[in-house]
């Protein structure tokens, strides 16, 4: 059981999270810079009194996760189905929320993923199995006949770690994890009309901390210098100052920073996610107001 001083901090998060989500929807539009949107959601975080718990994700088409701007990227939405994920932390509390909007033609697709993640949170209560929630997910999105992307999926929510026990997978699983009232965790179906599995590719925008250890490249210790402040939790290329591209590679190679390179299917994705309290008789919600 979390103390009540963490729950609120963790209310707080969703709530701000929640709002900003709101203004996001309406900036993603045809002819719109990624970009923009990306800092315009991360500004707002600040503005409201949060901190960003990672970049903001704008994932298209058959990119599922980990795609964000660059520093000068010049990419505009087209008709793309696009996914944003966003968090916001307060004192390291996280609130974690996705959502997919059309601005083609994947009704379908995105019904299947917002329909698998209301039929997730109704099963939720303190004591359930997480296979519970995993089979429903599955059974949702192929009654819909897309594919759950497997090799993805919801997670625990711990202070500065985004992803952490238990894995809330998005297919049958044989067993899970019975959850606890007062836990804090993140479902996030994916659907996809592809194979529903998704493979690494392309230069990484986004990193994390894993280890300190000493470096001796000056351009390697002005990043850690600077990351510090983002702890274990995920941070972007476009935020650190000046020219990075060998520092982190140097970092990267020493096991210090860990990439993230984009996660992408072989058919199109689609994203629902919100984050909740477990309770005893259901959940709380925090990423709607
Ligand atoms: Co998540």
């Amino acid at each position: 059981m979390q103390e009540p001083e963490v729950l609120d901090k963790y209310r707080e998060a969703g709530r701000i999270l929640a709002e900003v989500r709101g203004e996001a929807i309406k900036k993603v539009k045809v002819g719109v810079k990624l970009l923009d949107v990306a800092e315009s959601v991360e500004r707002s975080i600040q503005q409201k009194g949060g901190a960003v718990a990672f970049p903001t994700n704008i994932s298209l088409n058959e990119e599922a996760a980990h795609a964000t701007p660059s520093e000068a990227d010049a990419s505009i939405f087209s008709r793309d189905l696009v996914k944003l994920d966003i968090g916001v932390h307060i004192d390291g509390y996280i609130a974690d929320t996705a959502i997919t909007i059309d601005l083609g033609n994947n009704k379908k697709l995105v019904e299947a993923s917002n329909s698998a993640l209301e039929r997730a949170i109704d099963v939720v209560h303190a004591d359930v199995d997480t296979a519970a929630i995993s089979a429903v997910i599955e059974q949702t999105i192929t009654d819909y006949g897309f594919h759950p992307v497997v090799n993805l999926t919801g997670h625990g929510l711990e202070r500065y770690t985004q992803h952490a026990p238990p894995p809330i997978h998005n297919r049958r699983t044989q067993s899970g994890t019975k959850l606890k009232e007062g836990q804090v965790i993140a479902i996030e179906p994916f659907s996809s009309n592809g194979n529903g599995r998704v493979y690494e590719t392309g230069k990484a925008e986004i990193f994390s901390l894993v280890k300190e250890k000493p470096v001796r490249s000056p351009e390697a210790r002005a990043i850690l210098k600077e990351i510090e402040t983002y702890k274990s939790l995920p941070f972007a290329r476009r935020w650190l100052k000046g020219r990075v591209d060998l520092g982190l590679k140097q970092l990267e190679a020493a096991g210090i920073i860990h990439a993230y390179p984009v996660l992408k299917d072989r058919g199109l994705v689609s994203q629902a996610e919100d984050t909740l309290i477990v309770t005893t008789d259901g959940s709380e919600v925090i990423t709607r107001i």
